[in-house]
């Protein structure tokens, strides 16, 4: 592979997406070959997998079925967009991907965790190069979250315990991982940008 793979992570209404979509004109701008993808979805049949995921009854789903409709949407969208875009020599940046699996599906439980461990060895086989974790406030998170008029909010229905919870699992994983760096996402957009953008350029060597 000769693309560079970059995640960006976050509890639900963190900006993560908006940093994404920042990010990507940025390298543009710089001449890069860019893809910006998302999960779950990122193409046609992993996006009919995306409205199981994201719409109707948060019980809709034990756990682990929960998991395996998210590895199944996700080696589609490897198949079909991330390899080839990596393949291809592109900058891949997807907004979520395992380690939101870790992190929302895996919880505290140490046998989902495992499973999700060898999912992802087994069935995905890649890591991102590079992961960011917007780290804001989950209350205004899940204000912002549920604020957006669409009816994808099966996990914001969750609370806001789950989002605080998820909040410090995301912390844990930067702690642990050395490809996950935490990025301050309470300031302004501009502000988390620039924060944000130190990180990525140090990591490809750009100019700051
Ligand atoms: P999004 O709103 O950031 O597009 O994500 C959709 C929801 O799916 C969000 O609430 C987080 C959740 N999610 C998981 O629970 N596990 C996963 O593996 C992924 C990719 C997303």
């Amino acid at each position: 592979m000769s693309g560079y793979f970059i995640t960006l992570e976050g509890i639900d209404g963190s900006g993560k997406t908006t940093q994404a979509i920042l990010l990507e004109k940025k390298l543009k701008n710089l001449g890069k070959k860019v893809l910006l993808t998302r999960e779950p979805g990122g193409v046609k049949g992993a996006e009919k997998i995306r409205d199981l995921l994201v719409q109707g009854d948060t019980d809709r789903w034990s756990q682990v079925t929960e998991t395996l409709l998210f590895f199944a949407a996700r080696r589609h969208h490897l198949e079909k967009c991330i390899l080839p875009s990596l393949n291809s020599g592109k900058l891949v940046i997807c907004d979520r991907f395992t380690d939101s699996t870790l992190v929302y599906q895996g919880r505290k439980n140490v046998s989902l965790i495992n499973l999700i461990k060898k999912l992802s060895e087994l069935a995905i086989g890649i890591e991102p190069d590079l992961t960011l974790i917007i780290n804001a406030d989950p209350q205004k998170s899940l204000n912002r979250g549920l604020k957006r008029t669409s009816n994808e909010t099966r996990f914001e229905m969750l609370g806001l315990k789950f989002q605080e919870e998820a909040k410090l699992r995301y912390e844990a994983l930067a702690k642990n991982i050395d490809r996950c760096h935490i990025v301050d996402g309470n300031g302004g957009i501009e502000e988390t940008h620039q924060l944000l953008w130190k990180i990525v350029s140090n990591n490809l060597r750009l100019q700051p």
